[in-house]
């Protein structure tokens, strides 16, 4: 029930494969370490948005902050590494992230590209906000269910943030009408994706 209701509130069709947490608490260095590669791109990928909208005030005031907290995640992802004697790895491909980049609809108007852009970001946070959810409820160690508490409230925020940029330059109707194809597809490439023991996603 409780899984349902954070499914309901992020919009989310399908809940993560069960089995992922254990797998995930078997293998905590490789996911931190994947962890730390997921901060690193999500705080490029708000600068990223930034440097090609400049001139979106809006945007560029939601993003600014969000770009400081994804880095801070990637120092404390890294200070618990550092606890435990994990080093960063060369980077691996994300599978998950390259899979939803091929549903993002090229073309159309600036706006339209906006859309696309926050609405693929509105979908890693909301799925990252459900993954350390299920860390932080279900995860042994003590210390790591209050650090996953606290990475899911922010990324749960950032995924309104994403919304919300959406919406500022978008009609709502086609936000959401394009928000409900791209969490079926969303869905369906997590139905698919292999549970790795290596990744986050
Ligand atoms: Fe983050
Ligand atoms: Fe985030």
């Amino acid at each position: 029930m409780e899984q349902n209701n954070s499914l309901t509130t992020l919009g989310l069709k399908l809940p993560s494969d069960p089995r992922w947490v254990n797998i995930a608490e078997m293998n905590l260095s490789d996911i931190l370490i994947d962890h730390a590669f997921c901060e690193q791109k999500a705080a490029t990928k708000c600068i990223t948005l930034i440097v090609k909208y400049p001139d979106l005030d809006f945007l560029v005031d939601t993003l600014t902050p969000v770009v400081t907290e994804e880095w801070g995640h990637f120092q404390a992802v890294k200070k618990e590494m550092e606890k435990r004697g994990i080093k960063l790895t060369r980077k691996r491909k994300d599978e998950y992230v390259a899979q939803l980049g091929k549903c993002m609809r090229g073309g159309g108007s600036r706006y339209d590209q906006l859309m696309e852009d926050t609405l693929c970001f509105a979908l890693i946070e909301a799925r990252s906000a459900e993954r350390f959810k299920l860390l932080s409820e279900n995860i042994s160690e003590e210390s790591l269910k209050d650090f996953y508490h606290q990475l899911m409230i922010s990324e749960a925020l950032h995924y309104r943030n994403f919304i919300e940029i959406a919406e500022f330059y978008n009609p709502k109707e086609k936000v959401r009408a394009r928000w409900e194809e791209l969490l079926i597809q969303e869905a369906e490439i997590m139905r698919n994706l292999e549970v790795r023991k290596d990744r986050f996603h």
